[in-house]
């Protein structure tokens, strides 16, 4: 874990003025929560849900992300760090690679529930940060971005981008012989989550080869995703990733 000062992403960051959020924004976020807390109740992994109680995430109120930064720091060393919206790579992956998970603060309208063309707060809290409080998932998170600082060639990174997406944001795992969610893009949209358990899309045993040669769709329902038997398969993967795209 570095102390360094962060040089690309210091611009990017910003206080999260908790007492500012309207009752209506809390009113937002406990309809949010109301609607998609039985689909991840019975459909999220194991690990999402026991850091959902460590982080103790409060259905009928917005997170303060400091809060939720000291149930964390002390598991696994992240922090819900809060910036001001949709960070560059470099800064993006050197928060990664000091633990520090970009988070924004503002959160989606009444009238976009469903549908957001970029993450907000919920997305980021409610769908990534319980997995944080997960020992190897943490340790998988830091890894891969240590490995994506140091990328230039855009080529190797949307590579790696594939890695992330079929992880971070639309991972599965098998657990008790059923698929288990955990990918945040799955845990906080009701119509992704439902495309999983309906067999909408195809479900296949996670491979780092398939998965790096798998294009990320960002605009439709996803199609084909991938499911691991633990989370020591993708923290073997980042480093597999590393020696095959990433040498010395
Ligand atoms: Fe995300």
């Amino acid at each position: 874990m570095s102390s360094e000062p962060l040089v690309a992403a210091s611009s990017y960051l910003v206080e999260q003025k908790y007492q500012d959020y309207t009752p209506e924004q809390h009113g937002v976020w406990a309809e949010l929560v109301r609607r998609r807390r039985p689909q991840v109740d019975a459909h999220a992994c194991r690990e999402y849900l026991e850091g959902y109680k460590i982080i103790d995430l409060q259905d009928d109120r917005l997170p303060n992300l400091c809060a939720i930064s000291e149930k964390i720091r002390p598991r696994t060393g992240w922090s819900a760090t809060p910036v001001s919206g949709f960070l560059p790579g470099d800064a993006f992956f050197e928060m990664l690679s000091t633990r520090m998970f970009p988070t924004t603060t503002w959160l989606r309208s009444h009238d976009s529930l469903e549908y957001i063309p970029e993450p907000d707060i919920f997305h980021d809290v409610f769908g990534h940060v319980p997995m944080h409080a997960h020992r190897v998932f943490a340790d998988f998170l830091q890894h891969y971005g240590s490995i994506c600082a140091r990328v230039k060639n855009p080529d190797v990174l949307e590579r790696l981008g594939r890695l992330f997406w079929y992880t971070v944001e639309f991972g599965l795992i098998r657990q008790d012989g059923k698929i288990k969610v955990y990918g945040s893009g799955v845990i906080s949209s009701h119509k992704e989550c439902t495309n999983v358990i309906d067999e909408g899309c195809e479900i296949r045993d996670f491979s780092l080869e398939e998965v790096l040669a798998t294009p990320v769709k960002v605009d439709e329902l996803q199609k084909r995703l991938f499911a691991i038997e633990s989370f020591d398969q993708i923290y073997e993967a980042v480093q597999k990733a590393e020696k095959l795209l990433v040498p010395d």
